[in-house]
């Protein structure tokens, strides 16, 4: 079956991509904070086959960086969609693509985090259907943060 025309192309992230993500980083998260230090090379390295990016035209829309975590669930590392592409569902394609991936490794659940003040990623999440949980203490510097889980069997 033939995609719809327009929908983006999900495929695994490459070094590459990950070299143009860092050189427009500010396209691709808020203004002011400095999240290179999510995109380690190992993600794609070890865990690329369980990344997700989503292009249209060779253009980068988004992008999942995650894996199966030994507790068996799948951790959702960084995401993140372009901000002239958010608000049309491509989060949630790349959610959808990474369960299926975790589904055939035996994953039971997914888990992610975000900062408490990360009211986007909330929303977000809660429209997938997450729980969440504020973990005081979460971080080395003591920082809390917003622990999201959802069973691979719950779609929302
Ligand atoms: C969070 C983020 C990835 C969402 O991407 P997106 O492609 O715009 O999300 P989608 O369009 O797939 O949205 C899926 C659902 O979430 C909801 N949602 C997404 N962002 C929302 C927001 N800011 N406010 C309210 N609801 C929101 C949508 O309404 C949609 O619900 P629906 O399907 O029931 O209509 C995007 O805002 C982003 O890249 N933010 C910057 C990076 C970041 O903070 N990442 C998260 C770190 S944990």
């Amino acid at each position: 079956m033939s995609r719809p025309r327009g929908e983006p192309r999900l495929r695994s992230v490459r070094i590459a991509d990950l070299a143009v993500i860092l050189e427009q980083l500010s396209d691709f998260w808020q203004e002011g904070r400095d999240m290179g230090f999510l995109h380690q090379a190992l993600y794609v390295h070890e865990f690329g086959e369980t990344s997700v990016l989503a292009e249209r035209d060779e253009r980068i829309l988004g992008y999942l960086l995650g894996f199966q975590a030994p507790g068996g669930y799948g951790y959702v590392h960084a995401v993140a969609v372009r901000g002239e592409a958010r608000g049309v569902g491509i989060a949630r394609l790349m959610y959808e693509r990474f369960a299926e991936l975790l589904a055939e490794r035996g994953a039971h659940s997914l888990k992610a985090i975000t900062a408490p003040e990360n009211s986007e990623s909330r929303a977000f999440h809660a429209a997938l259907g997450f729980s969440e949980e504020l973990v005081e203490g979460y971080s080395p510097s003591g920082g809390g943060r917003i622990v999201f889980r959802r069973a691979l069997s719950a779609q929302p």
